[in-house]
């Protein structure tokens, strides 16, 4: 169990070098043999000798401010710095002497002399390196006294929602402004003056709040010193035990340990040993956990008959029977397909793979599928056709081996900050940069990066500008002839070279259509195909289209007609949007797919899960998201599931989808909140917090890391307990005393998983499917010398306009998006200070189709498109194209899908969300939408108070 003891990881003092020369020297009389190039501090630290330090770290390149670290070295006059002294062969070095320690005392008594003795009130007292280096070098006195000048009066910026600046006590190590730099990638923070004045500064010497710095801690977490702090540190004091999870937010899949206090949450460091984060994090993971806590947690099962009645808290007993007995009796009236569930990304694979368990075994029926529907589906179908599996081909290290990477409909800074950070390392160590988006991403010009080609394509017609990119490929014979002659099909190959090598698929030809000079186009192609490993990196920028699917093959095509694939540094990567996107789909949620991406029609298959389950399955695939919300218009859908999804604000057509769910007789909302969809529920089970339950999450590197219970569930249950139960009420008893008996299960039925366990993970920290008897420890690199499909296939990526064009009554493409501090429907980060940087969604439009509409920055917008309106405040930026307009969907107020149409991806149903076409004209009140949510909301929310108010009664006895 990764239950740690409460204490600072092991520090090396400089990072650890890769060279494979290796350099013997003596320390203290030992022989220490290293890689050529670590520092004497390092060496010494991996034979177990300790050097005093304070401004080293080894998270960061050694700076030699502090002067702490100085030993002896035989033949050398003077006392060398041993963080930025490389070891070389035959040096004798010495880290104790009587004249060392005397040099490191008088350096701790300067600093002592500067700093308040508040060591006993202090909130990092017990964790602070200072004062350990103070006892390290034995300092018992400060002859200098505390009253020369000093910073101890310094003001405090409390600014910053989640840490404090408290320059009285800054040593000026520089390991915040180095922090930034080297791990966040930011340069926020700067070393402002000189001598004895200098102090740290953020941006142009503003507050936190107001500088560029986007709270992701590393500062805090590199800062020896109580000077950066956690505020809940602060207000907690220490931890007493940590336990390391792994974050529920993005596809990252940031490892953390949470350092607990009994059951309350102190503090989430990025845990070191993390192998998607090696020890980072952003401001979501590392500090947005309140909602966790959040007053709104609704911690008791209710139901009610109709969404016009008041909510009744029921027992679990009493909530579990009345959905089963409804959904029995819906089936009973309308037919066994009349009901089906919707698993979420959100939650964990063993509760995935339970809710599809249910919804297959219990309802009998096919009706299941995944939030993953609408975002990266067509990445499942695209991958599947070309290279022969459903998921990206790399671990985030391999972008370090990149020299060439395509960053395409994704903005990494704000929906993957973690591995944006690596990918600005390896772009600022040289590495070449292409964009591909509408909007001007922050990758495209940022702090000591910026991209070799921005290709600024028009929404909608990502397929022609790849098209034109494999053109140039093709013409100009930079394809990787012996890569593909070696691991592709020829057929394919040959029918797509054809097809590609088209004059209407030049770039000539299709600048028009995709806004992209043709010498762009041509540049970035010859750049990619030609500039050593390329990786391409991609969003749902590349996914919520009409053509999703299509655009996801053609970078397949890219990527294997350069010889781009199989090794590190190369591949096609999709970056998921939530944390479990990549493991809800291998779980088996789609309609058509048991676990393991096997089609529900292969009875061999089949009757694997029918043996192991002990029921008969239905062979025919059952209804996609959209097809329910048909199905239950026309009277054939009528029962509901949904665990961990709030469909109504994260699906496209607000209206269509609450009309669905007020058509349906049962619907089961499993949730942390009373969110969208609730509103529309009958029945409310009470979801848990990924801090109250275990399990695992997959990552977009396949990566499978645990999960695991920090608290008890403050609803009483894990989720994958109340699915549980619900299949017993249900009669269909499911029988696991623990998530890993789940696993268990998984993986005797999935090839794919079939070598993973949890005693496993315990021992590797974390594992890339396939797992199995040939990759005992997983696969970090897939296709390596063949693809999974066998030989590579090429698919034709016909270009198909959407039926989302700009017409004169909507002239302007709108494309939404994320932003950093938010995260999907909101419904955890606006539960926490988080809204500091972001409290509402706005309308980003070029000046000039603001000056043409007569909008200034900060009026209200309407937004009209086919499917509704909405209004927005507009915020003019030329971020955006000129006819793009931009915004997030963050708030259910705002009513982005209210806006976007049920135009969808051909293969996949994927919703084109980043293509609608809209008019947007100035106004002065909420849309009609919005005026009925706010009234629908008010309503629901008395019955929520009403159910509140009887609970309180019952308490007090009143
Ligand atoms: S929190 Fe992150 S971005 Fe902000 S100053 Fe610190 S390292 Fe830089
Ligand atoms: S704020 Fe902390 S890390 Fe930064 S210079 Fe001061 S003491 Fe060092
Ligand atoms: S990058 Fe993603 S996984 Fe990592 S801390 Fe941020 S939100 Fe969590
Ligand atoms: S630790 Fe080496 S100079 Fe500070």
């Amino acid at each position: 169990m990764l239950e740690t003891v409460l204490k600072r990881e092991r520090d090396y003092g400089t990072p650890a070098r890769a060279a494979t020369a290796m350099v013997t020297l003596t320390i203290d009389g030992y022989e220490v043999t290293v890689p050529e190039g670590t520092s004497v501090m390092r060496a010494a630290a991996e034979h177990g000798i300790n050097i005093p330090k304070l401004c080293a770290t080894d998270s960061l390149e050694a700076f030699g401010s502090c002067r702490l670290c100085l030993v002896q070295i035989e033949g050398r006059r003077g006392y060398p710095a041993s963080c930025t002294t490389p070891v070389e062969a035959g040096m004798v070095v010495h880290t104790e002497t009587p004249k060392l320690h005397d040099m490191r005392r008088n350096v701790m008594e300067l600093y002592i002399s500067d700093h308040p003795l508040d060591c006993l009130t202090c909130p990092a007292n017990g964790d602070c390196e200072l004062q350990d280096m103070a006892g390290v070098v034995g300092l018992r006195e400060v002859r200098y006294g505390y009253k020369g000048a000093n910073h101890l009066d310094d003001t405090k910026d409390t600014t910053n929602p989640y840490f404090t600046y408290d320059p009285a006590k800054c040593i000026v190590c520089n390991r915040c402004v180095r922090a930034c730099e080297e791990t966040q990638g930011t340069f926020a923070l700067t070393i402002g003056a000189k001598g004895f004045a200098s102090r740290v500064t953020a941006g142009q010497g503003e507050d936190f709040i107001d500088s560029e710095c986007v709270s992701c801690g590393a500062c805090v977490q590199a800062c020896p010193t109580a000077t950066l702090q956690e505020k809940s540190v602060i207000e907690l004091g220490q931890a007493e035990h940590a336990i390391v999870t792994t974050c529920a937010y993005c596809g990252v899949g940031c490892g953390f340990k949470a350092e607990m206090k009994g059951q309350t949450v102190v503090r989430m460091t990025p845990w070191k040993d993390g192998q998607a984060n090696r020890g980072h994090a952003c401001v979501k993971g590392r500090f947005a956990w309140g909602y966790t806590t959040h007053k709104d947690r609704v911690l008791t099962p209710m139901i009610r008959q109709r969404i016009t009645d008041p909510w009744q808290e029921v027992s679990w007993g009493e909530a579990l029977q009345y959905a089963a007995s409804e959904f029995r009796r819906i089936q009973q009236k309308y037919g066994r397909d009349a009901v089906g569930g919707i698993t979420s990304s959100r939650c964990t694979n063993e509760e995935t793979w339970l809710v599809q368990k249910l919804i297959r075994a219990a309802f009998n029926t096919n009706n299941v599928d995944t939030c993953a529907r609408v975002c990266h589906s067509p990445t499942g179908y695209g991958l599947k056709q070309t290279l022969g599996e459903s998921a990206g081909t790399q671990t985030f290290d391999s972008v370090m081996f990149s020299d060439v990477v395509i960053v395409m409909g994704a903005n990494p800074s704000s929906g993957h900050p973690v591995f944006a950070s690596r990918l600005k390392r390896r772009l600022r160590q040289g590495a070449r940069l292409i964009v591909i988006d509408p909007r001007r991403i922050e990758l495209v010009n940022s702090p000591h990066i910026k991209a070799d080609f921005h290709l600024q394509v028009r929404p909608g017609t990502n397929t022609a500008l790849l098209t034109a990119l494999a053109h140039v490929i093709v013409t100009e014979q930079l394809v990787a002839e012996p890569f593909v002659a070696e691991r592709c099909d020829s057929a394919s190959f040959e029918q797509w070279r054809e097809f590609v090598a088209r004059p209407e698929n030049s770039p000539e030809h299709t600048a028009e259509t995709t806004g992209v000079p043709a010498e762009l186009v041509r540049g970035a192609a010859r750049l990619y195909a030609t500039g050593g490993n390329g990786a391409v990196y991609y969003g749902l920028g590349v996914t919520e289209h009409s053509q999703g699917s299509t655009t996801v093959m053609a970078i397949a095509n890219l990527a294997m007609a350069t010889g781009n694939i199989g090794r590190e540094g190369v591949g096609v990567n999709p970056l998921r949007g939530q944390n479990n996107v990549q493991g809800s789909c291998d779980m088996g949620s789609f309609p058509h797919e048991l676990p393991g991406y096997r089609h529900i029609s292969d009875p061999v298959v089949r009757s694997q899960f029918e043996q192991a389950w002990g029921v008969t399955l239905q062979p025919e695939p059952g209804l996609r998201i959209p097809n329910m919300f048909e199905a239950a218009l026309e009277g054939s859908f009528m029962g509901l599931y949904c665990q961990g999804e709030d469909i109504v604000q994260s699906d496209p057509n607000t209206q269509h989808v609450a009309a669905a769910l007020a058509a349906m007789e049962c619907i089961v909302v499993q949730d942390l909140f009373l969110n969208e969809t609730a509103k529309y529920a009958h029945v409310f089970l009470p979801g848990s917090s990924f801090l109250e339950k275990d399990g695992t999450f997959t990552n977009a590197e396949r990566r499978i890391s645990r999960v695991r219970k920090v608290m008890e569930p403050r609803n009483g249950k894990a989720d994958w307990e109340i699915t549980m139960e619900l299949s017993q009420a249900l009669g269909y008893p499911m029988h696991y005393d623990h998530p890993s008996q789940i696993m268990d299960e998984i993986a005797r039925l999935t090839p794919t998983f079939s070598g993973v366990s949890y005693d496993k993970l315990e021992r590797m920290g974390s594992l890339q499917w396939p797992c199995n008897d040939d990759a005992p420890e997983g696969t970090p690199i897939m296709h390596i010398d063949q693809f999974v499909i066998g030989k590579g296939r090429f698919m034709i990526t016909q270009y198909v306009p959407s039926d989302e064009r700009s017409t004169r009554k909507f002239p302007l493409l709108l494309t939404t998006g994320r932003i950093l501090s938010q995260y999907n429907v909101g419904a955890q980060t606006r539960r926490t200070p988080n809204v500091a940087w972001h409290s509402e969604d706005v309308l980003e439009i070029h000046p000039q189709d603001a000056e043409d509409r007569g909008v200034a920055h900060g009026d209200w917008v309407g937004v009209q498109s086919r499917s509704g309106e909405t209004v927005l405040r507009a915020v003019i930026t030329d971020r955006v194209q000129p006819g793009v307009v931009y915004t997030t969907f963050h708030f259910p107020e705002s009513g982005a899908n209210v806006v976007t149409t049920d135009s969808s991806d051909w293969a996949t149903n994927c919703p084109e969300y980043k293509v609608t076409a809209v008019q947007v004209t100035r106004v002065s009140q909420p849309s009609d939408w919005q005026r009925n949510w706010s009234r629908f909301t008010d309503i629901q929310e008395k019955l929520l108070r009403e159910r509140e108010r009887e609970s309180d009664t019952a308490l007090t006895g009143k």
